[in-house]
């Protein structure tokens, strides 16, 4: 590479030079990050004035729909464009087929209602996927130890329409059934819902650094099983580029990438090949190592942060999906 660069060399070329100060620094910056590129994970829980701590993800709380509007307001004060709902469902209406995810009163809902009340113009995403609902832990329906792909879409594609309808801006269908996208696309075109976008978790890896998240919508003691016959072996990219593919073929307006750090490959690869609206999802094990090392003194958590961040700006992401938005957003409002 340096070869081909016409510039002179030491001691005419000094690359410290354009190091010298702030404001020179600040001037030949080549990625940043801005409040526009994060998108807040919120997790909500039944009842009233409830602020749950989630144990696994210091300074993460589960909030009740009458608390969930303020919160939001706030994130929406600083910035932020977009919040993504995840419930915590209780365990009696948890059912191996999963009902409640369609049902359109639930949890998720009635949070989108809330928020839309309180908060009308901030994007609201929402995740397509049963496990939240599913005794069984699983993303789709689980019969005789096997995921059920065909029959689990039908549910997906309800449980996306009860969310559009209920005012989701985005459906994100997390759950990595062959086919979901076009059926979600169709279904809500069918209900007068064209205006509703999709973000596809396209490659979506069976990863361990989801455990915190599980233990934050009450899904992981759950859990029988992997979920490895559906979600990607970490192993893989080509796949990655052909769930891509064709999730846009089948109507994605934007994809996503997730886990995001250690797939940061995966990103690059993604935006170099199709050029699309490319989001990467910073998810919960991510966060909780950097927030617990900065609990512990060992790191320095905002500037940690600040510094992941950039590196998915970097590899060619659009946007973040961070459990530290909110402290992201605060820290550029006052650098
Ligand atoms: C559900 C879903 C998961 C996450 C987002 N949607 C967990 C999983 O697939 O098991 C993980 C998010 C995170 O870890 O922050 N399908």
């Amino acid at each position: 590479m340096t070869d081909s660069f016409p510039s002179a060399r030491f001691p005419a070329t000094r690359m410290r030079r354009n190091r010298r100060t702030d404001w020179l620094r600040r001037l030949v910056r080549e990625t940043q990050v801005t409040v526009n590129d994060l998108i807040w994970p919120v997790f909500v829980v039944d009842g009233e004035s409830q602020r749950v701590p989630v144990e696994s993800m210091p300074g993460v709380d589960r909030l009740s729909c009458d608390l969930i509007g303020d919160a939001v307001g706030q994130a929406w004060d600083l910035g932020i464009p977009m919040i993504a709902i995840f419930p915590y469902t209780s365990e009696s209406l948890k059912t191996p087929d999963a009902r409640e995810a369609v049902n359109p009163d639930n949890l998720v809902c009635r949070a989108i209602r809330a928020i839309k009340d309180s908060v009308p113009d901030i994007g609201v995403m929402c995740d397509v996927a049963l496990d939240p609902f599913n005794s069984d832990g699983h993303d789709g329906i689980l019969q005789d130890g096997i995921i059920l792909n065909d029959e689990s879409v039908e549910i997906l594609c309800q449980q996306a329409l009860a969310q559009a309808q209920a005012g989701c801006d985005v459906i994100a269908p997390s759950d990595m059934m062959d086919g979901r996208v076009t059926a979600i696309r169709s279904a809500l075109d069918g209900d007068g819902l064209e205006h509703v976008a999709i973000m596809s978790y396209a490659a979506k890896y069976a990863s361990g650094f989801y455990d915190p998240f599980r233990d934050a919508v009450g899904s992981g003691g759950a859990l029988k099983g992997d979920k490895k016959t559906y979600q990607m072996d970490p192993g893989n990219t080509d796949e990655a580029l052909r769930e891509v593919a064709l999730d846009i073929a089948e109507g994605a307006d934007m994809v996503m990438v997730k886990p995001g750090l250690p797939y940061l490959d995966v990103v690059w690869r993604v935006k170099e090949a199709f050029g699309m609206p490319t989001f990467a999802y910073n998810v919960s094990g991510e966060y909780a190592m950097l927030r617990g090392a900065g609990e512990a003194g060992r790191l320095d958590y905002p500037k940690v942060l600040m510094e992941t961040l950039a590196s998915f700006k970097r590899a060619g992401a659009d946007g973040i999906l961070t459990y530290g938005a909110v402290d992201a957003a605060n820290y550029l409002k006052s650098s």
